[in-house]
């Protein structure tokens, strides 16, 4: 009995470094760079667009609101209107051309309902 329970401490010993190793690499993901600098969809947004479309909608033409528009069929077509909208939307080339804050930003606007 006395030896079970010798054997068994020991192999928890053992395994402790490794255990902390696994803690490091998992807790690592979160404070990486790349975790902090990913683009957020929310955030582009509420900085770029939500001044004229509040919670996915359009105060400058109610009919015209973002959410449901038929621009966000495909990632492409979104590109493409924010390089060229139509009426008193501006362009936002910035956005367009970086592939990572698009997609983050085509994302979001697919959630909008
Ligand atoms: C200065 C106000 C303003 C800002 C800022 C703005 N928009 Fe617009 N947006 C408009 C207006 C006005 C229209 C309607 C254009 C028209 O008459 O065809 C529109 C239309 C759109 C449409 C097409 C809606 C449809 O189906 O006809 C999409 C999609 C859109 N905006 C997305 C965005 C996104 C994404 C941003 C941020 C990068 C943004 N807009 C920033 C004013 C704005």
């Amino acid at each position: 009995m006395k030896n079970d329970f010798y054997e068994l401490t020991t192999i928890i010993r053992s395994a402790a470094p490794v255990a902390l190793l696994i803690a490091i690499t998992v807790l690592a993901q979160f404070v990486s760079p790349k975790a902090v600098a990913a683009p957020n969809g929310e955030q582009i947004f509420k900085g770029n667009c939500a001044s004229c479309h509040a919670g996915g909608g359009n105060i400058v033409d109610p009919k015209k609101p973002v959410k449901g528009s038929a621009k966000l069929a495909s990632v492409d077509k979104f590109k493409e209107y924010l390089l060229k909208p139509s009426g008193a939307m501006q362009p936002a080339p910035k956005i367009a051309n970086d592939a990572q804050t698009l997609d983050a930003l085509y994302k979001y606007c697919k959630t909008l309902k």
